[in-house]
């Protein structure tokens, strides 16, 4: 999504050689006339396959979810990175390691907002290792709903999540991948 990259080479800001930096349009401050955009995209992609719900989590990932789930006419239902204790039998749960935050933490959702018959769309921001995407992928399936695939942002190819989770058979859509990145010449995109 040419818009998109121009956003990201223009506001982006890269720290080291593998953190990107959006928080003037995506994950602090927000543009949602560029986020309408978004949706619509994923929309475009995603536009043969009945979506009636999409999946998030919080936080960063809502915002978009949100504005997208406008274009597909559904509601969203967000993951809750867990803390508090849960009567066993009323929510879906997974664990997700992040390596970026060196934590691992439950996600949650309730199942009266999940089940068989359900065609989910997982939205998220980034996709780096692909370990909250992984544990979303397993809500849905533990619901017995039906995952159509996922829509990512700013995915982060040369980190491994994107290859594995398609290696696994999701239909990952990311928006921007990037290939490479340095503070001296910036960000460098797949194609
Ligand atoms: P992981 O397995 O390494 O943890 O990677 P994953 O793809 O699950 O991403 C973990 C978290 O880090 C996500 O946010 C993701 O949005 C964020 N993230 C990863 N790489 C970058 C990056 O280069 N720039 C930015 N801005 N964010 C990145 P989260 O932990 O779910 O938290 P939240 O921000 O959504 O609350
Ligand atoms: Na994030
Ligand atoms: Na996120």
């Amino acid at each position: 999504m040419e818009l998109l990259k121009e956003r990201i080479r223009k506001d982006g800001k890269v720290k080291g050689t593998d953190v990107l930096k959006v928080d003037s349009f995506l994950n602090h401050q927000m543009d949602v006339e560029l986020f309408a955009e978004i949706g619509k995209e994923f929309k475009r992609r995603f536009a043969d396959c009945d979506v009636n719900k999409i999946l998030t989590i919080e936080a960063s990932g809502i915002g978009i979810a949100c504005i997208t789930a406008q274009f597909f006419h559904c509601p969203v239902i967000f993951a809750k990175k867990n803390q508090t204790k849960n009567i066993a039998g009323e929510v879906y749960t997974s664990q997700v390691e992040s390596f970026t935050h060196g934590r691992v933490y439950n996600i949650i959702v309730a199942k009266e907002f999940l089940g068989p018959g359900d065609k989910v769309l997982l939205i998220d921001d980034f996709l780096a290792n692909g370990a909250a995407l992984e544990g979303l992928a397993k809500l849905v399936k533990d619901a017995g709903a039906e995952l159509v695939g996922a829509g990512i942002v700013i995915e982060k190819a040369f980190q491994p999540g994107g290859d594995r989770l398609r290696a696994e058979g999701l239909r990952v859509e990311s928006l921007a991948r990037v290939k490479g990145m340095s503070e001296e010449n910036g960000v460098e995109f797949v194609d």
